[in-house]
């Protein structure tokens, strides 16, 4: 819709456009999403190449600096990565300000917010090696930071990174390991842990990646700017999806009470919806789902796992899939449908699960920061359509 704004007060035009369904914030290199026929590049490589054939690490490479990396680029990358895995200590005393029962999404956004008081000083925007050493630090110290969160969640003590495992299979050491059993990973959970973090690394202008762009645009910390986007993650009509999908399927429990939930997605007198399903640019299957829904019936099988709620989550995508409602609306699984019972499978409680999506979606974020960065950019400052009091007088009630 375009305002004339000329009998506000103001002057020339401007699109209300709520939700900014129909405008674009930025231009941009590094994602690109056909939402209409479910296709998802990363610097021009499908996601399902990168998910079955990269590692972790090497997307996050292919996401900064736009190539995939040689072998010797590769050590390089992960070695500068290694070496920023450890937090400052005066962060580790950081967390006894937390309740112990405080949802880990809570205390992962103070956290990641408060590593912005440790650099800042010194620290230019505005000078690209700068923003590397950002990066490098961001990405290192997250699933450090995120295990700290699980282990202080349960009254365990914290758990140092160990460099010589993967990035995958250092965060579940640290979240698994204690000081009276020595924590062996198990390739299984290492590789599927290594695709979830691919298959959540980036998905273009989303609301937490636009968060970090509009908090960023001010030229604000980057730390700072990351825990905002922590904090617009959070929400279950994002992010935090993961978490209440699993939520509604051990709600829903058996196959023979799907018909009443699907009833109740329907109703629009019932604000419940079927969570990690629908996708504001997808009105197609989301690829991310069928890479991780082979992947959870993957991991069950290696694991020699039966989960009902993967017949239940099967059975729910089938009847809705055949639903005019669904149909019509175009609402598929997305990448949120079945993440929650791999994870459940390996033994990550559900309030993590949010946790390991940010871990994942730093490099995304960060990649996007410094993006904006080098092209130069302009203040995010949205305008707005005033519904409220024309002029009128004050005076004092009291
Ligand atoms: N269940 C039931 N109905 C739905 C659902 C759903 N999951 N998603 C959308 N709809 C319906 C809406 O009620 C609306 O119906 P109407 O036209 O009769 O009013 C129509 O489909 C369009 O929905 P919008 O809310 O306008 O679509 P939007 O693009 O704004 O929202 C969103 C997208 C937020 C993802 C939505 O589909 C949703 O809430 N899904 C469930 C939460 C979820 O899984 N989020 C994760 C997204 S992926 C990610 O962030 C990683």
């Amino acid at each position: 819709q375009v305002i004339d704004v000329s009998k506000l007060g103001n002057s020339g035009y401007f699109t209300f456009d709520p939700g900014f369904t129909s405008t674009a914030s930025c231009e941009s290199k590094i994602t690109y999403i056909d939402g209409d026929n479910g296709i998802l590049l990363h610097r021009g490589f499908p996601i399902e190449q990168l998910a079955k054939e990269a590692s972790f690490l090497e997307v996050c490479y292919i996401l900064l600096n736009g190539e995939a990396p040689g072998k010797e680029e590769f050590s390089k990358f992960e070695r500068d990565i290694k070496h920023h895995t450890m937090v400052h200590e005066q962060i580790h005393r950081l967390f006894n300000g937390f309740r112990r029962d405080s949802h880990p999404m809570a205390v992962l956004c103070g956290v990641t917010g408060a590593l912005a008081a440790f650099y800042h000083q010194g620290l230019d925007v505005e000078n690209p090696e700068h923003r590397r050493l950002t990066a490098y630090r961001l990405l290192s110290k997250m699933p450090t930071v995120a295990a700290m969160c699980y282990k202080y969640s349960i009254g365990h003590p914290f758990v140092q990174p160990k460099n010589k495992l993967s990035y995958a299979g250092n965060f579940l050491h640290m979240m698994f390991a204690t000081p009276a059993e020595e924590y062996v990973v198990n390739p299984i959970l290492e590789k599927a842990m290594d695709k979830i973090m691919i298959l959540h690394a980036d998905h273009e202008q989303n609301a937490s990646t636009s968060t970090v762009r509009t908090a960023g645009s001010s030229g604000a910390n980057p730390f700072a700017c990351i825990a905002a986007g922590i904090a617009s993650l959070w929400g279950p009509a994002h992010g935090g999806a993961n978490e209440a999908c699993l939520k509604m399927l051990e709600e829903i429990k058996t196959v023979e009470h799907i018909p009443e939930y699907i009833a109740r997605a329907k109703d629009k007198n019932d604000s419940f919806r079927l969570m990690g399903f629908g996708h504001r640019v997808y009105k197609n299957y989301d690829p991310r789902a069928t890479v991780m829904r082979e992947t959870c019936h993957e991991v069950l099988n290696e694991l020699g796992i039966h989960d009902d709620l993967l017949e239940v989550a099967m059975e729910l995508e089938r009847i809705a899939l055949n639903d005019p409602y669904f149909i019509e609306r175009k609402l598929y699984p997305n990448v949120d449908f079945y993440s929650g019972i791999i994870l459940k499978a390996m033994n990550i409680p559900a309030s993590m699960f949010t946790v390991i999506f940010a871990i994942s979606r730093t490099i995304g974020w960060i990649s996007h920061w410094i993006e904006m960065h080098e092209e130069g950019m302009k203040i995010a400052r949205p305008r707005q359509l005033y519904t409220g009091y024309v002029q009128r007088d004050f005076k004092s009630k009291l």
